[in-house]
Formats: structure tokens, C-alpha cells, sequence
């Protein structure tokens, strides 16, 4: 995630895509002493009453400012479901019958629209006015609002996150490397069409509710705009008119009572002023740090997976791509741990979140090269144990990388070598992201460019826990 190499993001105008996230079998699982155990809440997305959240990021996941009709930007949507028809012989209650199940939300449309400067339960006097730490907050209070109990620990909801790439130099908002610095610029290296750059978006929100012939399809949705001077009505969605050229986002999520699993729909389009967005459904930690934030997080991963030992099953089906310029994955892990290996404990300049990201929009090209080794990871494992060195230009497999860079904050980095963006993260970063290629077959990942892509819906296994284990991450 947090696409590196801002610079190219910004010759896209205006990339457009589409697509369907049919998350119908997301079971990401670790060993047990006999087969497999659930390490996300609800494996398989089969639980009808449905948590699911929502977050929106400035270029270093925090807020800034919040968007005036939104507030805090996060928002949950969480619900149980209860048969009212088994009620009706009982209360002779006749309503029952025409409504056979009835929906109990959890967070109310209040809650939801809470905002820097309103008490909630548990908020700290200091993060009252400060946007950031509000935000942070709320998502706990979301979190204790939706939470589930199970074993061996509790879960609350997926989370999709909204993130925009603009950055203004000039406001000094993004630490670098983790330490605050001061203004500076111009600098093309990232977008931004002047202040204001980095505000949030409007973010709307049907709630679930019950839908079709017999009232026994579920439906919601999250969605929204960054361009906050367009007064639009967004409901009618993006083929309204699409030389209104506006920024778009929207997640749709769907599913028949009692049976198969949840469908997310996902769209997003950027504009002319926000050429560099973002969106995520994710399986975040329950509790602790996740990658790419430094505060407490809620989530859906009850057990945090440690490789070799998980896998990952989802069914993906991309609708519409959004050109050379965009990234899409099939999968993006985000993780943190400092240089020495120790765990990750919340001091941003020491702190250093990972990603490893598979990049399956075909347009993608390889920058790593063996005339361009600094984007290349030092080393390559294949899945016998084998190691080669980048250096190696008869065995190492330059075409199975996109990029990768090193930590801003790394001491003994082999040359040459490329830094990650030092801006985009709360943290130093490091970011390894590979393609589609033989190498990753024995690991149940795409082989080659245009497998899972458009016209092309898959289930994935993946043996995320091993593969992760045999790439490469600095450390000393
Ligand atoms: C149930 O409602 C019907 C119609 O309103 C009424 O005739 C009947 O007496 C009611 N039965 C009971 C048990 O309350
Ligand atoms: C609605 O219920 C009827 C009667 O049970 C059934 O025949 C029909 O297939 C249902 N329609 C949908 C869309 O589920
Ligand atoms: C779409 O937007 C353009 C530019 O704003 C406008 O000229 C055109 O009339 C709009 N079309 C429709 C169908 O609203
Ligand atoms: C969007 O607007 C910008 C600036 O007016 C323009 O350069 C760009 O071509 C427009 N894109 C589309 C698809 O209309
Ligand atoms: C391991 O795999 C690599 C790549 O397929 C191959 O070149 C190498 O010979 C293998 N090594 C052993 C010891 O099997
Ligand atoms: C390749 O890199 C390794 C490790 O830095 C070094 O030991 C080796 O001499 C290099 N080989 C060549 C051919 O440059």
C-alpha cells in the first residue's frame, strides 16, 4: 500500500477505474494442531449480521481537518439481525409477517456523525479538539460500540479505508521519516492544487437495510467525493455524468439472509484536483498497532498471523481497470517492526511499517531491472530455499518485482538502493511489490500478467504466511 514514487502519479490526469471486490470466501486462517482455525471473525463473510467501517487518511494517515458534512472520518455500520416472524404467533403481531426479519443497528446516525469538539464515552480531554487523535478515538468508541465476542479474542468490524495522495508542502503536515519538518517546496514529487489540498471526503452513508421482493436482501453503502466545492448529488453514482470530472468513491456490500457470503462492490475515480486516491477493505488488527498507523487499532483479525503458517482465500472479480497508472492488488499486507527486529511500540521515528503488495493490473511494468538494481530487493528466495542475489542476472527473477525501497531511516543499506517515500507514512516505510510470475506458483499466486483480471473472476488461495516468510525485509 501507500503507493510509492509519487512522481508518477501525477502524469495520470485522470484515471478511472471500477471494480468488484466479491469478498465472498475471505478466510484467512493459521494452523491448528488438527487443520485450520479462523484468525479473522467471520470467515467466509457468512454472518448476516454484518461490522463493517469505514476510515479516510490524508498522505500520512491522519486527518488535518475534517470534511464539514462528514465529521470525524470514521464511520461504522453494524447490525444484528433478528426473525420477527417467530414473534408473530406470540404478540399475534400481523406487521410480522409482511417484515419476516428485522435489523437492530448498533451505532446510531448521532454517533456516526460525531465530530472534533462533541463528548463521546471514554474520550480523552486532549484529543477533544485535536482532529487526529479524535478520530483514533472514535474508532475505539465505534469499536466497543460493534465489538463481537469469540475466542480467543473479541473482533469489531472490516474497515475500508479512503487515503489521497495530495500533499501540500507547504503545511508542513507530514513528518518525514517520522520527525516533524518544516515547510518546504515547490515540489512536483506530489500533488496538490493549493491549500486545501489534503482535505477529507464528503463521506455518505446508506444504512443496511432490507431490500427486494421478500425483504431478505441486504444492502448498504459508503460513498462520497473529495471535490468539496462541487454541490453534487453523488446518489445517483458515477455514471451520471462523467465528464463532470469529479472524484468518486463508493463501497457497496450485499447479501441474502442466511445465505452464501457478503459482496463488496468497489469503486473509485479520481479527478483533475485529487489525481492520487486510494481504497482498501481491510482485515485490521482487534487491538495493538497496525501497519501505517501509530495509535490503537479495531478490526477483524482476532488473531494476528504470523508467517509461514496462514493462507488467505478470496474471490476477486475486477470489473473495470483504471489504466497504466493504477495500481490494483490482490492482496496488501501492511505490517511494523523496527530495523533491529524488535516489535513496533508507537515511536514514530524508530517504528518501521512494511508492506508487501501483488500488483495484478497487467499494465503494470517491471521497474526492477538488471540495468536499474537500486528497485530491486538485494535478494530473491525461491520456494526450495534457494537464495540468489540481485547481482545474479542469469537466475534472479528482475520480472517477478515492480520496485522496491528501503527504510528512510535504514544505517547499512546495500548500494545502490532507492528510499521509500519519507512523507507518505506516519513512520519510515518499506514497501516490496511484486507481480504476476512463475516464481510465485507454488505459493497459489498469479503466474503470469492478466490472470485474475478483467474477464477473469477468480477464488484465490493464497499461501500468504509462506511466501511473505521468503521475501525480503531489511533488517540488521
Ligand atoms: C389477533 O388479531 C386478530 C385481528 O386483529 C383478532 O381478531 C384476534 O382476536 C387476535 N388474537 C389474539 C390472540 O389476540
Ligand atoms: C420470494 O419468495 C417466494 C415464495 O417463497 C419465492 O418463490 C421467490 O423465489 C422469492 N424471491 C426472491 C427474490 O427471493
Ligand atoms: C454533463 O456535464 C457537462 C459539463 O459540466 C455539461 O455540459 C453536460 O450538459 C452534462 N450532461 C448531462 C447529461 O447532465
Ligand atoms: C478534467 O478537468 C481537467 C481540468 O479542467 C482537464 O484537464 C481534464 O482533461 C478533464 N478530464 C476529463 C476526463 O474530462
Ligand atoms: C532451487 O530452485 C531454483 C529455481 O527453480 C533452481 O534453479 C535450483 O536449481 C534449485 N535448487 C535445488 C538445490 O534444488
Ligand atoms: C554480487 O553481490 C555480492 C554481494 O554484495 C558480492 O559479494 C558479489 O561480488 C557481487 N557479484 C558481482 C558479479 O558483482
Amino acid at each position: 500500500m501507500e503507493r510509492q514514487w509519487a512522481n508518477l502519479c501525477c502524469h495520470s490526469l485522470l484515471a478511472f477505474f471500477i471494480f468488484v471486490f466479491f469478498c465472498d470466501e475471505a478466510l484467512s486462517s493459521v494452523r491448528a494442531e488438527d487443520g485450520y482455525i479462523s484468525a479473522v471473525g467471520d470467515p467466509g463473510m457468512r454472518r448476516d449480521g454484518l461490522r463493517v467501517a469505514i476510515e479516510s487518511w490524508n498522505q500520512c494517515n491522519e486527518v488535518g481537518e475534517e470534511a464539514p458534512l462528514t465529521g470525524s472520518p470514521r464511520i461504522a455500520d453494524c447490525f444484528d439481525v433478528y426473525r420477527a416472524s417467530s414473534l408473530s404467533k406470540e404478540t399475534n403481531c400481523s406487521l410480522c409477517d409482511t417484515i419476516p426479519y428485522l435489523l437492530v443497528h448498533r451505532v446510531t446516525p448521532e454517533e456516526n456523525k460525531l465530530r472534533t469538539g462533541e463528548h463521546f464515552l471514554g474520550l480523552p480531554s486532549d484529543a477533544l479538539f485535536n482532529a487526529d487523535l479524535y478520530a483514533a478515538e472514535k474508532e475505539l468508541y465505534l469499536g466497543f460500540k460493534c465489538q463481537v465476542e469469540d475466542f480467543p479474542n473479541p473482533w469489531q468490524f472490516w474497515m475500508i479505508m479512503l487515503k489521497s495522495g495530495n500533499m501540500d508542502t507547504f503545511a508542513a503536515r507530514c513528518p518525514k521519516n517520522g520527525v516533524k519538518v518544516g515547510p518546504f517546496g515547490p515540489d512536483n514529487g506530489f500533488p496538490c492544487f493549493g491549500q486545501g489540498c489534503m482535505n477529507q471526503p464528503s463521506i455518505f452513508h446508506d444504512y443496511t437495510k432490507l431490500e427486494g421482493p421478500n425483504r431478505t436482501t441486504l444492502k448498504g453503502r459508503f460513498f462520497g467525493s473529495w471535490d468539496s466545492d462541487v454541490n453534487y448529488d453523488l446518489s445517483g453514482g458515477l455514471a451520471r455524468n462523467v465528464s463532470d470530472n469529479i472524484s468518486y468513491h463508493s463501497v457497496t456490500w450485499e447479501k441474502e439472509i442466511g445465505k452464501g457470503s457478503w459482496v463488496f462492490h468497489h469503486v473509485l475515480r479520481t479527478s483533475f484536483k485529487y489525481p492520487w486516491l486510494m481504497l482498501y477493505l481491510r482485515s485490521d488488527a482487534t487491538q495493538g498497532f497496525s501497519g501505517g498507523y501509530h495509535y490503537p487499532t479495531r478490526g477483524m483479525s482476532k488473531i494476528i498471523p504470523e508467517s509461514p503458517n496462514f493462507k488467505v482465500r478470496l474471490t476477486l472479480n475486477v470489473i473495470q481497470g483504471g489504466g497504466p497508472n493504477s495500481q490494483f492488488y490482490l492482496t496488501d499486507i501492511g505490517s511494523c517492526w523496527k530495523n533491529d527486529g524488535r516489535p513496533c511500540d508507537g515511536d514514530v521515528t524508530s517504528d518501521v511499517t512494511r508492506y508487501s503488495e501483488m500488483i495484478i493490473n497487467p499494465n503494470m511494468a517491471s521497474w526492477c531491472r538488471p540495468d536499474n538494481l537500486g528497485l530491486c530487493p538485494p535478494l530473491h528466495t525461491f520456494p526450495n530455499g534457494t537464495v540468489v542475489h540481485r547481482n545474479d542476472t542469469s537466475r534472479f527473477p528482475y520480472s517477478a518485482y515492480h520496485m522496491y525501497c528501503s527504510p528512510g531511516n535504514a544505517q547499512h543499506l546495500e548500494v545502490p538502493s532507492s528510499l521509500c517515500d519519507p512523507y507518505s507514512n506516519p513512520q519510515p516505510q518499506e514497501i516490496l511489490q511484486i507481480l504476476p510470475h512463475p516464481v510465485w506458483g507454488d505459493y497459489g499466486y498469479p503466474t503470469r500478467q492478466g490472470e485474475g483480471w478483467i474477464g477473469d473472476p477468480r477464488t484465490w488461495e493464497l499461501d500468504v504466511g509462506r511466501l511473505s516468510q521468503s521475501l525480503y525485509f531489511y533488517q540488521v
